[in-house]
Parts: structure tokens; C-alpha cells; sequence
């Protein structure tokens, strides 16, 4: 088993308000915010990479967790906007932390990597291919949009969060009748519809990193319903019901997608956790960005039962259960 023991997050300086994208295409705040309740998002500065962002979330996961780089042998990076084909964004990530020992690769699964992560470290540590790893969401979204198309470009941010995820072997929690840590997920995917949320790039194909095109509405109808199995799923594996739940963070894409989803699970609407106003959809980092944000306020505490869910292109989707 594993348990968080830090966690950390990163947001370019820049912020682009809806007002701003006013100037730039033909939309309006007030659209805006009533489809998908985002006000504004931060967007990569020119030269900051993927891997910068993963890099800062990192060293503040890692100063919250009171350890050294040299304590991590496990990085996993989920990126659908990595810097560059290979070598894995995880590698450019364990060397700027000066990292030489352990492994570190990147895991593709879009706006659900982060919960797919998570749940691929707690596997390997479970089963003690590694004992503390750092588990990073990043995305520089904003290098995939078309600028021109406002159904798309509106949506999506850039950031990124980290957590150090570390095995319980050490006994640290010993006795205690409810030990902290991951208790259950549930992943699921489904090609047949990747042509609704999709990067119409890639080296194989075009020889270019392409753009992120989406069917909204089609999303849209699917996510909701997707969200509840996979949660109602984790739920049966951890032996829960939503009256358990503490705080629900889930991937910040549609207030309203999160809110009919939060409904249909009979989660109160003061457990969700909504970054989605000022973040927009950072895919991979959402999560971490608002666990961040969270913890940072002293809303989650250590105990507390914290319900993950996110669905993205593929489509993919999953949820967790953590003990924090
Ligand atoms: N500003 C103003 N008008 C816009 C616009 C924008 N940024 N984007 C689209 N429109 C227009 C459309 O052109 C359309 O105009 P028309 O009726 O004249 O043809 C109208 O708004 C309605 O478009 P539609 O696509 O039907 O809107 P919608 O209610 O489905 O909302 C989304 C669009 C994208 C907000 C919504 O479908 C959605 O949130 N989908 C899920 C997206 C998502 O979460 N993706 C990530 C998952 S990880």
C-alpha cells in the first residue's frame, strides 16, 4: 500500500481572462462562464516547458514531504503535452532534480493521466518495485490549441501538480484502525470513441504535434454517466458509499459536467473541490492543482477520505480513493 505523504503545484504567471480571449476570437465572457464556469486560466510563458512545471510541482511536493530528490525512485509524468516525442518528460524531470537512480517514464491517458499515475505507482510500490515516488500532472495545453477555433481554445489551461507517493511498509501508521493511504481505483478506456476528443497530430501520422479538436456535446453526454460508473465502481472495490467521501476533487473540465456528476452520486455540493474558474481545463494537472489548492486552504486534512475522478480523450477515465 501507499500513502501521500507531500503534495505540490506550479501555475504559469501569466493569466488570460475571459475578456481577454474576447480580443482574440468571437466569444464572450458571459458565454463563457455560463457553459463551462471558467473565468480564466494561466498560460505557459515563451521557453517555459512542460517539464519546468512539472520540475517546480515537484520540489514543492518534495518540501512538503520533508525528502531529498535522492529519496525518489519512481517518477511517473502524465502528459498529453510532453516536450518532446521521447525522451519521456519523467526523464527530463529526474535530471533536473538531479535524479541518476530508480526509473522514470511518462504515462499517456489525457485528462484522466494523473488518476492513472497514481494508480500505476501504488501498484509498483505495493508490490515493492519502488518505495517513494513522485507522481507529477502537466500539461502546456495551451501549445496544442487552435487559436482560431473558439470552441476549443476557450476551455483549456496550462499548470501543473505533484504528489510523493511513499509505501506504508515503513509502519509508520502501524495500529492505527484506519491507515492513511490509497484504498481502491478503477480505470476503464473505450477506443471506439477517441475521433470525440482528439489531437489531430502526432509524429506517426503528420509529422506534426497537431491540435486538439472535440465533439463538446458528445463529451459532454458521455462524461456524465462515465464519471458515475467508475465512481459507483470504486466505491463497491473500497467498500463505500458516497456518505464516506470527505471531499470529491475531480478533473476541473465543466463546472457543469462536475456538478451533474456530483448530483447524480449524491455528493454534497460543499465536499466538491472546483478549481475549474480560475485554472480551466490543465487535463493531467487538474487534479493535483486542486488537491493542492485544498490542502493548502486547510480544507483537506490528514484522515479525511478523498474521492478522485477524472475522464479524458480516448476516451479514458478512473477514480481513486485516498486515505490523505
Ligand atoms: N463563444 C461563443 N459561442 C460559442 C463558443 C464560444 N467560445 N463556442 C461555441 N459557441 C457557439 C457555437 O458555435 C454554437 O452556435 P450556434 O448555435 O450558432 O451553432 C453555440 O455556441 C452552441 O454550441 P454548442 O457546442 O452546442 O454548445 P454547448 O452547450 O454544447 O457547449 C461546450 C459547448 C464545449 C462548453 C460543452 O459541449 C462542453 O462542455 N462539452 C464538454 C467539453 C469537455 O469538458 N471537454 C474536456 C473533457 S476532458
Amino acid at each position: 500500500m501507499s500513502r501521500v505523504r507531500g503534495i505540490g503545484a506550479a501555475l504559469p504567471e501569466r493569466v488570460v481572462t475571459n475578456h481577454d480571449l474576447e480580443a482574440i476570437v468571437d466569444t464572450t465572457d458571459e458565454w463563457i462562464v455560463g457553459r463551462t464556469g471558467i473565468r480564466e486560466r494561466h498560460i505557459a510563458g515563451d521557453g517555459e516547458f512542460t517539464s519546468h512545471l512539472a520540475e517546480r510541482a515537484a520540489r514543492k511536493a518534495l518540501a512538503s514531504a520533508g525528502c531529498e530528490p535522492c529519496e525518489i525512485d519512481l517518477i511517473i509524468v502524465a502528459t498529453a503535452t510532453p516536450d518532446h516525442t521521447f525522451p519521456a518528460t519523467a526523464v527530463v524531470v529526474q535530471d533536473l532534480l538531479g535524479i541518476t537512480g530508480g526509473v522514470a517514464f511518462d504515462v499517456g491517458a489525457a485528462c484522466s493521466g494523473f488518476v492513472f499515475a497514481m494508480a500505476t505507482a501504488d501498484a509498483l510500490i505495493s508490490v515493492g518495485s519502488a518505495r517513494r515516488a513522485l507522481v507529477i500532472g502537466a500539461e502546456t495545453f495551451s501549445r496544442i490549441l487552435d487559436w482560431d477555433d473558439r470552441t476549443t481554445c476557450v476551455l483549456f489551461g496550462d499548470g501543473a501538480g505533484a504528489v510523493v507517493l511513499e509505501s506504508t511498509a515503513d509502519g509508520a501508521d502501524a495500529g492505527a484502525s484506519k491507515p492513511r493511504g490509497v484504498i481502491a481505483h478503477a480505470m476503464r478506456s473505450d477506443g471506439s470513441h477517441r475521433d470525440k476528443l482528439y489531437v489531430d497530430g502526432g509524429p506517426s501520422t503528420t509529422q506534426t504535434s497537431g491540435f486538439l479538436r472535440m465533439r463538446g456535446q458528445e463529451v459532454f453526454r458521455f462524461a456524465v454517466q462515465a464519471t458515475v460508473d467508475v465512481v459507483e465502481d470504486v466505491f463497491t472495490r473500497a467498500g463505500m458509499t458516497a456518505d464516506d467521501i470527505d471531499w470529491f476533487v475531480p478533473h476541473q473540465a465543466n463546472k457543469r459536467i462536475i456538478d451533474a456528476s456530483a448530483r447524480k452520486l449524491g455528493i454534497a455540493s460543499e465536499k466538491v473541490v472546483l478549481t475549474v474558474a480560475e485554472h480551466g481545463n490543465t487535463s493531467a494537472a487538474s487534479i493535483p492543482l486542486a488537491l493542492d489548492r485544498a490542502v493548502s486552504d486547510g480544507r483537506i486534512k490528514q484522515g479525511d477520505i478523498v474521492l478522485l475522478e477524472a475522464l479524458g480523450g480516448g476516451f479514458t477515465w478512473g477514480a481513486a480513493i485516498v486515505r490523505w
